[in-house]
């Protein structure tokens, strides 16, 4: 039996970056987000849907687990790709953490493959619009304050601007409502990312 618990664990066991084990949670937090949206459209309850979803949450903790020991594009995510395979991961799982990384070549396919492509960049983005908030609270970004930081090219540059436009696309929403979605998804994470900010302020 897989489940989020052995995920975060393996992740955590991997990761010593701080910064990067919280990429791990927003990501997740996001792509678990699509997961329940994807869920709810397809009519699932109960265990039906707790079932669909888990791959989406563990696909976003895992997906750069391996990043922090081997972050060379030889090695990073094939490394991690071969121990979730000897470890028996879901198939579903680790196709969508291969099609993440575009030079692997592995075709986005699922929705899983999609959500988790685009989920990626754009919970960076979300979090560095967050840490300027006076409040450094996720509470306070919204999509307009987003597009605006996105013209902004000096702001959070390592973020390509183009996977964030591309990841909307392939979820066949305007890019306004996936921000907004995601937003969501990372307020009510906010506590276990460390971006309720602080509340006392202002
Ligand atoms: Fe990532």
């Amino acid at each position: 039996m897989y489940t989020r618990d052995r995920a975060l664990q393996l992740m955590e066991e991997w990761t010593a970056s701080e910064s990067l084990r919280k990429h791990a949670l927003a990501v997740e937090a996001c792509t678990r987000g699509y997961g329940e949206r994807e869920a709810d459209r397809l009519g699932l309850a109960g265990d039906e849907r707790e079932a669909f979803v888990l791959p989406y949450s563990v696909a976003g903790l895992l997906h750069d687990f391996d990043y922090d020991r081997h972050p060379s594009l030889e090695e990073h995510p094939y490394v991690g790709n071969r121990v979730l395979t000897e470890q028996g991961w879901p198939e579903a799982v680790r196709h969508a953490i291969l099609a993440h990384a575009g030079y692997t070549g592995t075709p986005r396919e699922s929705h899983l493959d999609r959500a988790l492509f685009a989920c990626d960049e754009l919970s960076g983005f979300l979090t560095a619009c967050a840490l300027v908030k006076p409040s450094r609270s996720i509470l306070d970004v919204d999509a307009a304050g987003v597009r605006k930081k996105m013209k902004d090219k000096a702001f959070a540059r390592a973020v390509s601007r183009e996977d964030m436009v591309e990841g909307a696309a392939l979820l066949d929403l305007p890019l306004e409502e996936h921000i907004t979605n995601c937003v969501r998804s990372l307020q009510e994470a906010a506590p276990r990312l460390g971006l309720e900010g602080t509340a006392a302020q202002g």
